[in-house]
């Protein structure tokens, strides 16, 4: 292991709880945060800064005594200032429950290999992992889905999708029976959201590759899942042309508003957690209830009241 490639970790930083967002949250309502990831361990593929949703899921897994592993995208070789990497370690050496911080492209076994190597040594066994990985050429998103390049479908289905059979496979060995493994997906997948375009029919892949995924892994008794999250705005929420439609889930949605980082964190770690250990190629909609409408709601009745 490139020792350029593992967290200068811990020593002489201040505790975990004391940088943590929940823990402040938890101060001003004078709560406990809840210990349920007490004693387990396991991998946050997907961090790439602050706003991103494995962020948010990790540091609820964090607050609540999980150990992490996290991954971020390799810096290019000309980037002196090592961005991708340090925009990540900004976060994670916030926390002492976050054990290490590699590189990783998906799209290279060699890279998944290294990481379960990294956590084998660091953990031995692993109880949860992660998959917060999507990608697809600017260009191909922005055209019409009939015009999507053949290089490009191929590129979006290879992150977004295939990444987490590979995964899965790479994790297999060093998994805990009763482990949890979950992946991000969105309702685009489901219906027809214009603007989402290859990135939909990439979901659409991915969940079924969860429920196929459920099958092989449930004799282990490792379970796979999927959260379906409403608009975020993070890098790939930009890209995949969030802005309109969180107007839209504002007035859509059954709760009227839109979701929060927080939100999705508790749910993701929810399905990372001995609390969901029945549940398993399960999609679960934290979206404000934007996927039961079947009519614009009240939509409408503003469109009414703007005429
Ligand atoms: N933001 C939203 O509105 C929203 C809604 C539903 C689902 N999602 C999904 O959530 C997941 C996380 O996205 P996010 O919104 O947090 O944005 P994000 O940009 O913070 O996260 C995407 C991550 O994918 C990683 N990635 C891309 N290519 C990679 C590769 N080759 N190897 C390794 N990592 C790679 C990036 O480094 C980044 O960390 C994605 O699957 C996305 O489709 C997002």
């Amino acid at each position: 292991m490139d020792g350029s490639a593992t967290k200068s970790v811990c020593c002489g930083r201040p505790p975990w709880r004391k940088g943590a967002t929940r823990r402040r949250e938890d101060e001003i309502n004078g709560k406990q945060a809840d210990m349920q990831f007490e004693g387990k361990k396991g991998l946050v593929l997907g961090v790439a800064n602050d706003h991103s949703i494995a962020w948010a899921i990790a540091q609820r897994i964090m607050d609540a005594g999980g150990e992490c592993g996290f991954t971020h995208l390799p810096d290019r070789e000309d980037d002196e200032r090592k961005r991708n990497r340090r925009r990540v370690a900004q976060l994670t050496d916030k926390y002492e429950n976050a054990k290490f911080l590699v590189p990783m492209d998906a799209q290279k076994d060699e890279d998944i290999a290294r990481v379960m190597e990294q956590a084998a040594e660091t953990f031995g066994k692993i109880d949860f992992l992660l998959h917060s990985i999507a990608f697809a050429d600017r260009n191909d998103l922005a055209r019409e889905t009939v015009y999507t390049s053949r290089d490009g479908f191929k590129l979006a289905m290879d992150v977004s999708v295939y990444t987490l059979l590979a995964c899965t496979a790479a994790a297999k060995p060093i998994l805990n029976p009763g482990g949890a493994i979950a992946t991000m997906t969105y309702f685009g997948g489901e219906k027809c959201v214009p603007g989402y375009n290859v990135m939909g029919i990439c979901k659409a892949a991915l969940e079924a590759a969860v429920r196929y995924l459920a099958y092989d892994m449930g004799p282990h008794q490792v379970r796979v899942n999927a959260l379906s999250a409403g608009p975020i705005r993070t890098l790939a929420g930009r890209a995949a042309g969030v802005e309109d439609m969180l107007t839209l889930y504002e007035h859509m949605a059954p709760l009227g508003r839109n979701i929060s980082h927080d939100e999705v964190g508790r749910t993701g770690a929810f399905l990372l957690s001995d609390d969901s250990n029945g549940i398993t190629g399960e999609i679960l909609h934290v979206d404000g209830g934007y996927n039961a409408m079947g009519s614009p709601g009240r939509l409408l009745d503003h469109i009414k009241k703007q005429q």
